[in-house]
């Protein structure tokens, strides 16, 4: 393991994602051993002009609710770690002047001769560019034996297929794409990261993951509240950019990849861009989109939006595992529970003897949050003297299976990549690029008015048109039978 300095660079300290996502996730690894005092450093920078203290006090609340129980004096030790710079993100004066803090920290720890530099964009994609530009003129690691330096950058990544392509073309004239993280924060979620073990490890799934014997995949986030505080940001990208395009196809492409040759990030991150490119262009039949009621009494908001946020969008890939089976996506904000899963419903049994179609088909349910949980769904022979079946289900629910083990977020773990340099879990270029290709044609026909978003209200399921689209696909849903989570 590399040893030495790690200068840890927040950009865009004072916003949100960093007090609520990057400093609660620097003190996790910190906590936990992962970053050592001895030779990390952490700066923050943004335009305002704050003092080191200035900027500790803002953030120890949040530090403080991630980790109610911590010792005080480690959150001390930790908030001492961090020093703050402030300049304008197209500033050379305010690069050269987080040069000079680097450097130092860097001269003041470099025993072993290292110089390892951090760089996290938590900031909007349009500065991205020219905060780029500033870090590859002034801020570039040390010249010594061991070092690098990395860039973190957060969606969204344009707003098209050719936006993307240019912010791409912008970053990779600066860096190269070893150097780049591009962060989907549901790669670091823990029964994400299992996709690959759970699919490849396992005899039981081998044989059935094909279009023989499952029927349909569904892929689902639901939120149970709205866009509130984001409606301006929201209104511009819309559900699919927020939640389809990415987070869900990320998971679409470990459900539905072939195994990659071996576990190097490169293997893997091929095999997904195949998946990616199988995909048949959207057929709007299969396609709804809904907005809630109430949604555009946001003042951020404009009164005659159609930004969709709901959508339920079915995409085919095109090989030979998967011709004929739909993966339905949907994602939704505003609705009547909050949980993201996936759900991979089987074919129903041939010559069946028990008349199991009534029950219910086998199912196979990964839920990814809350309540982490992996369970079958399946007919058994009802307990007791009579002779008929009913729906039950093994389960392997996180919380009661791993009780010792806190499941860490999603940031914590990615960031704890970045430094080992590990992209694995990131996005690669040409991955992105194939993701916008599919929904780009999409996102414009519906900004140009040309597919509408139905309303629905809030708290509900989403659009009835939705359950039936699903319906026509060949989802069955159960009746009858809900799964509980157990309790401890
Ligand atoms: C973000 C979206 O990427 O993911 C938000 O911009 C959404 O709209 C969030 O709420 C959901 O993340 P999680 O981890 O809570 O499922």
């Amino acid at each position: 393991t590399e040893m030495g300095c790690l200068s840890i660079v927040v950009l865009g300290a004072s916003g949100d994602l960093a007090k609520k996502k990057t400093f609660p996730a620097l003190f996790n690894l910190f906590r936990q051993g992962f970053l050592q005092s001895n030779e990390v450093h952490i700066f923050g920078y943004a335009r305002t002009k704050l003092s080191d203290d200035d900027l500790r006090e803002r953030i120890r609340g949040y530090l403080i609710k991630g980790a109610p129980s911590e010792n005080p004096e480690i959150l001390s030790d930790f908030l001492k770690l961090i020093k703050y710079v402030s300049g304008g993100y197209d500033s050379a004066e305010g690069f050269l002047s987080l040069n000079k803090a680097i450097s130092e920290h860097e001269l003041a720890k470099n025993s072993y001769g290292s110089s390892r530099r951090l760089f996290y964009l938590a900031l909007p994609p349009s500065v991205y560019p020219s905060v780029c530009k500033m870090i590859k003129s002034y801020c570039m690691n040390q010249a010594v034996p061991t070092g690098w330096t990395r860039i973190v950058v957060e969606k969204p990544f344009g707003k098209d297929l050719a936006s993307a392509e240019e912010l791409s073309a912008q970053l990779g004239e600066l860096f190269d794409e070893p150097q780049l993280y591009r962060i989907d924060h549901y790669l670091g979620k823990e029964l994400v990261q299992n996709l690959l073990v759970l699919r490849f490890a396992n005899r039981f799934f081998l044989p059935l993951w094909n279009r023989d014997n499952i029927d349909n995949i569904q892929i689902v986030f639901r939120e149970d509240f709205g866009t509130e505080g984001r409606g301006g940001y929201f209104d511009e990208y819309g559900i699919i950019r927020d939640i389809i395009q990415n987070h869900l196809l990320q998971v679409l492409c470990l459900v539905a990849m072939e195994k990659p040759v071996s576990l190097r990030p490169e293997h893997i991150r091929d095999e997904k861009v195949k998946v990616l490119q199988s995909v048949l262009p959207i057929n709007y039949d299969e396609v709804v989109l809904g907005q809630y009621e109430g949604y555009t009494d946001d003042p951020t908001v404009s009164k005659d939006s159609n930004t969709p946020t709901f959508a339920t969008i079915i995409l085919r890939i095109h090989n030979e595992r998967w011709e004929g089976v739909p993966f339905i996506m949907k994602a939704g904000k505003a609705l009547n529970s909050r949980k993201a899963e996936i759900r991979v419903q089987f074919k129903d049994v041939p010559g069946d003897i028990f008349k199991c179609k009534k029950q219910g088909r086998n199912e196979f349910v990964i839920r990814l949050q809350p309540k982490e949980a992996m369970y079958m769904k399946l007919t058994v022979k009802k307990p007791g003297l009579d002779m008929s079946t009913i729906q039950s289900e093994l389960d392997l629910s996180y919380g009661q299976r791993y009780q010792e083990v806190p499941i860490p977020e999603a940031y914590e773990r990615l960031i704890l990549d970045t430094i080992r340099g590990d992209q694995q879990h990131f996005v690669r270029r040409d991955e992105l690029r194939a993701a916008w290709e599919i929904f780009t044609p999409l996102l414009h026909d519906i900004e140009d008015g040309k597919v509408k978003s139905v309303p629905y209200k809030p708290g509900s399921r989403g659009p009835p048109e939705a359950d039936e689209l699903a319906a026509k696909a060949g989802y069955v849903q159960t009746h009858g039978y809900i799964w509980i989570p157990p309790t401890l």
